[in-house]
């Protein structure tokens, strides 16, 4: 999602919703503004993009001309599905207190059962709404506190990620702003000031500014700003000075879209996980499926249907549910299942997994299920998208919107999402709870692990570099890595345009061996796990053949250095888990392959973010 702020001696509106347009490709579902003028806070939202904002505003903008404060929101949902009402702002009942909100609020619900316990009335499906009634509470209970100390008591009671900004006519001259986990910047022009989630917006108006840090809280008014610990104590800030172009602040500093999103990748995990996982106590629970887990894990069989990378976490969840809760899984390319007059059933589950939740040929094979009487539950990625309604239940991936044709970081968020859910299919059934946390600790230490693979970048940048020309690729891998084989070689087709295969390793034998020459580089997951002394035959079998092996390795192996001509060490991990870190060095490796053949990665030929047409 984006923020937007503006107090200074501009007309806010047109500022805010240029802001917004800036903050477009964080999320496009809603939009809405909240402006000050004197002691009236007029609030405009809607689903949508901000064009349609725009042009609805533009019929108001009578009542909105003078007002030169105010706050504006473009939202990619995460709780509660694009509409109307769950746009942003959220208002308290007066009408006379604004909030928006990015991040998620992970004891919302709590939270707001005490509220609708004090009489408090939710007008949206959103956790942000809870903060606008909390901070309302909590100025009633003592009407000599002023808005930034009543929003600082709220932010006490909050557990979760918030970037905020607070309004109220009752102090029309200020916004409040609080930061923890959600980035948010202050713009420092003459006798104004700009507030964003990221400098996008704020870079034409100013190169002045000062970025909050976690747990930070801001009262700016036209005269100036002032920056406090929600502890109430005062922090001096250094002021920076921006020297980025627009592209790059949208791309964060990163040259594409889809290395920013191969760079995320450890906070996804973290995001995918949170309000899910609690490892002190080995918590572990699935809000959007929770009422629906007997009959899943009463499912004579779980059906998964998906395409494209989607199709490769499908793959790795039949390994990870049949290895984890011993429940029969297949898998089905959706377009296929669709055709083929399947045998499915009503003592069967279909799992249906999308990034974008419209695929055509998914969504397809989801009617198909509902049709045969099958239970339907999605795997999605946009909040409120097709395949999200029109399951029973599901879950959400929560990685953000990805803007890069090629998948990375919803793939990710996809794995440990099926791993999630094949440890509660396991609970009580064939896994005890202290097994399930160990699993848990493990998915936990992904992101730090992850972080350590983005790491060797310029490394694999240099092999891309010696590869780069090759006309063909082989990628090899067994178990649970026979998946990310598939899903390294998809990555290079798709954005480099070169040829490439994945393979299960000991397939090679019937088939693809025959190709292999000096020209042929091979890339081998040789991770340790069981299948580890197989893979190292495979290795030699290649090299008797003259193929150039890359292998992805174990840190600490010194086994297979010896055996090829590179290798990318990745940090130890059990084989379930796996590919949630192999995978990493796969996408940089397609990534600078495609970049040093000057391809387009980010809108590679002939392909669509969304295909929704079969
Ligand atoms: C397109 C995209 C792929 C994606 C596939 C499935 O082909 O280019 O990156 O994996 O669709 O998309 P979905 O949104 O259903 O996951």
């Amino acid at each position: 999602c984006g923020i937007v702020g503006y107090i200074g001696w501009q007309e806010a509106s047109p500022l805010l919703l240029k802001g917004l347009k800036r903050l477009e490709y964080r999320g496009y579902d809603s939009a809405g503004i909240a402006l000050l003028n004197g002691s009236t806070l007029t609030v405009m939202k809607q689903k949508g993009s901000v064009s349609g904002l725009e042009k609805d505003t533009l019929v108001l903008r009578a009542s909105m001309q003078g007002a030169t404060a105010g706050i504006g929101h473009t939202r990619w949902a995460t709780h509660g599905e694009p509409s109307d009402r769950n746009a942003h702002p959220h208002l308290n009942a007066a009408g006379d207190i604004a909030i928006i909100h990015n991040g998620i609020i992970e004891n919302y619900s709590a939270l707001k059962q005490e509220l609708v316990s004090e009489g408090y009335q939710f007008l949206s499906a959103t956790d942000s709404e809870v903060l606008v009634h909390l901070i309302d509470w909590i100025w009633k209970q003592d009407p000599l506190l002023d808005l930034e100390s009543a929003t600082r008591s709220a932010l006490r009671h909050v557990e979760g990620a918030y970037g905020l900004c607070v309004v109220s006519s009752r102090e029309p001259d200020k916004i409040v702003v609080a930061r923890k986990g959600s980035p948010l910047v202050i713009g420092i022009g003459l006798g104004e000031f700009f507030i964003a989630s990221d400098a996008a917006p704020i870079v034409e108006h100013t190169k002045k500014v000062v970025y909050l840090a976690d747990g930070e809280l801001a009262v700016v008014r036209r005269g100036g700003y002032c920056v406090k610990s929600i502890e109430n104590i005062e922090q001096q800030k250094t002021v920076t000075e921006l020297d980025f172009t627009l592209e790059k602040i949208e791309k964060g500093g990163f040259e594409h879209f889809m290395l920013k999103e191969i760079f995320e990748q450890p906070e996804v995990v973290h995001d995918v996980m949170r309000g899910r996982v609690r490892l002190d106590e080995g918590w572990l629970r699935l809000g959007g499926i929770a009422d629906y887990l007997d009959r899943l894990k009463q499912a004579k069989r779980i059906v998964i249907c998906a395409c494209g990378t989607s199709w490769h976490a499908a793959l790795l969840g039949e390994y990870l549910i049949e290895e984890f809760a011993r429940i029969p899984v297949e898998v089905d390319y959706a377009s296929e299942f669709r055709y083929r007059n399947p045998l499915v059933g009503v003592e069967d589950v279909v799992i249906v997994i999308s990034q974008s939740g419209e695929t055509a040929d998914t969504l397809a094979a989801l009617r198909t299920a509902k049709e045969k009487g099958a239970m339907v539950m999605g795997i999605c990625n946009v909040v409120g998208s097709t395949i999200a309604r029109e399951t029973v239940c599901g879950m959400y991936t929560h990685a953000g919107p990805e803007i890069g044709v090629a998948s990375t970081k919803a793939f990710t968020a996809q794995v440990a999402m099926l791993y999630m859910l094949a440890l509660s299919l396991s609970k009580g059934r064939t896994m005890s709870d202290s097994e399930i946390t160990l699993h848990l600790r493990e998915l936990s230490e992904i992101p730090e692990k992850v972080a350590r693979i983005l790491e060797l970048d310029s490394q694999i940048k240099l092999i891309a570099e010696r590869f780069k020309d090759a006309k063909n690729f082989l990628y090899l891998g067994r178990g649970f890595n026979f998946p990310v084989a598939l899903e390294g070689a998809l990555k290079l087709k798709e954005i480099s345009y070169i040829h490439a295969e994945g393979y299960p390793a000991a397939e090679m034998k019937h088939g693809p061996i025959a190709l292999i020459d000096e020209d042929m580089p091979v890339i081998i997951l040789a991770t340790r796990d069981n299948t580890y002394a197989k893979i190292l035959s495979n290795i030699e079998e290649v090299r008797s053949r003259k193929g150039r092996v890359i292998a992805i390795a174990s840190e600490g192996d010194t086994e297979v250095s010896r055996l090829t001509e590179e290798v990318i060490y990745i940090p130890q991990a059990s084989g379930p888990i796996t590919p949630l870190l192999t995978v990493v060095p796969l996408q940089l490796l397609a990534y600078h392959i495609a970049t040093l053949r000057g391809c387009n990665v980010d809108r590679p030929r002939n392909l669509a973010k969304s295909v929704t047409v079969e």
